[in-house]
């Protein structure tokens, strides 16, 4: 039997039809399965500007920097060394040992209330790899296989194709937290600890925890899961219009913005405030840093003048500038009333030591 071309495209059409309506009705289904898991491991995030979030990966086998930097497509290695706060000499090769924590920065954007890595990172499919596995082993469970199928839109979790590229969801937020700025940290939560145990590890407190996870009762801490988990940020001059807003980076961390020009660091023994400098790299877009300079001081330096100081702070970038300010305080002021302060809690504490004394005496 013999069919003209008109036939063949229209049968061809008629099973691309019927193929698409079978791909679709898997992909619905399981849009709606996965809601309960879904909810599960992601976090809350409303903010209407993305931010730089930190996921905690555990790796699985002996490794090294550069693998892991690859593998989350981290652009420079710099910004997985400041995140680890690793001295910016480490090597590429530097070894890591299998089950070790390393904080790995990401590109956060809120979507429908929920916070998920944005752009990277991007696997390539190997031959062997299930879906389950690139989630449990290969991202160590910072996000499940249903996540990443439904990323994808993928129908049959069991059919991916080596060489396939797959957007990896990874859990994050931008949110404020209590009128606070901070970094959120996806902590993969290790079989046996408690809210508590998290919270005194990472400076924050349990009902924080609990409330921003929507945790009800201790035992609904799931080991293997990540938590989200708020870390104070260093408070920066940074202005709302500059591209690298809002510039988050929290204590015992450096990050570099301004297309590489400028290094911060976040100390809270500096009283949390974000310390910047120019980096002395190369930078990225541009072919030298513009200058950044407040009125003959450089960018991070202070004068003083009595007991007055002007420090020249980072106020962020645009295409082709970058915006300093000129902050200033003062110790003369703060010096005396402290001064009082202390006298007044002496006065208090050796009345209280009279009270205890003379409550004793009357028992
Ligand atoms: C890293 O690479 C350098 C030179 O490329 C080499 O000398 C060093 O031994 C390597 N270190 C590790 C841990 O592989
Ligand atoms: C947004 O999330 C809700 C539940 O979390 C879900 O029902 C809805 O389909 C999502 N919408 C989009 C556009 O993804
Ligand atoms: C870890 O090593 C084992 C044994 O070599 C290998 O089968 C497994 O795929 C590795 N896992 C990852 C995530 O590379
Ligand atoms: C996350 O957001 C949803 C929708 O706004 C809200 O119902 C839920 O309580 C929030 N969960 C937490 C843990 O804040
Ligand atoms: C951060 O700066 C803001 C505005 O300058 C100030 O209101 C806030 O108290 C500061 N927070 C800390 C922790 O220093
Ligand atoms: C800040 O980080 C340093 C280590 O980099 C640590 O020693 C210190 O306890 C931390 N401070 C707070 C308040 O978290
Ligand atoms: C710490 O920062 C706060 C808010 O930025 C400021 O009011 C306070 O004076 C600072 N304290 C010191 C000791 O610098
Ligand atoms: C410090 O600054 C205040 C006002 O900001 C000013 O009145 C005072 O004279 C200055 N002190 C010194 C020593 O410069
Ligand atoms: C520091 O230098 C700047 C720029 O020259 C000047 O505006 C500022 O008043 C000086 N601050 C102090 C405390 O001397
Ligand atoms: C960068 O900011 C400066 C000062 O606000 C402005 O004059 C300039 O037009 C801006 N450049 C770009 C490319 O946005």
């Amino acid at each position: 039997m013999h069919q003209t071309n008109k036939e063949l495209e229209a049968a061809a059409k008629r099973n691309m039809d019927f193929a698409k309506l079978f791909l679709l009705l898997p992909i619905l289904l399981s849009a709606l399965s996965n809601l309960e898991y879904s909810t599960a491991q992601s976090f809350n995030c409303s903010s209407p500007i993305g931010c730089r979030a930190l996921v905690g990966y555990i790796t699985v086998n002996n490794t090294n920097l550069g693998a892991i930097q690859s593998l989350f497509n981290v652009k420079n290695l710099r910004n997985l060394l400041g995140a680890n706060n690793l001295p910016l000499y480490t090597p590429r090769n530097h070894t890591i040992p299998a089950q070790q924590v390393i904080k790995v920065p990401i590109n956060c954007v809120c979507y429908n209330n929920t916070g998920t890595s944005s752009g990277a990172p991007i696997y390539k499919v190997q031959a062997g790899d299930g879906l389950d596995h690139i989630a449990t082993e290969v991202f160590s469970r910072l996000v499940q296989f249903r996540q990443i199928q439904a990323a994808n839109g993928i129908p049959d979790p069991d059919l991916i194709t080596p060489g396939q590229e797959l957007k990896i969801p990874l859990p994050c937020s931008c949110d404020d937290v209590d009128g606070e700025r901070v970094v959120h940290y996806a902590h993969m939560v290790k079989s046996g600890s408690s809210l508590e145990e998290i919270a005194r590890e990472f400076g924050t407190d349990e009902e924080t925890l609990a409330k921003i996870n929507g945790i009800k009762a201790e035992n609904e801490l799931i080991a293997n899961q990540p938590i989200d988990v708020p870390l104070k940020a260093c408070n920066s001059s940074i202005t709302t219009d500059s591209l690298d807003y809002p510039l988050l980076a929290s204590n015992g961390t450096y990050v570099f913005t301004a297309n590489g020009c400028v290094r911060c660091t976040c100390d809270a023994a500096s009283n949390w405030t974000l310390n910047c400098e120019p980096s002395g790299n190369k930078p990225s877009k541009w072919d030298a840093c513009p200058p950044m300079q407040c009125e003959g001081l450089s960018l991070g330096s202070s004068n003083t003048s009595g007991c007055n100081r002007s420090t020249c702070s980072y106020a962020g970038f645009n295409n082709s500038i970058i915006f300093t300010s000129l902050v200033q305080d003062s110790s003369c002021s703060t010096s005396s009333p402290s001064n009082d302060v202390s006298r007044i809690s002496l006065n208090w504490d050796f009345l209280s030591i009279l009270f205890l004394f003379s409550f004793h005496l009357f028992q």
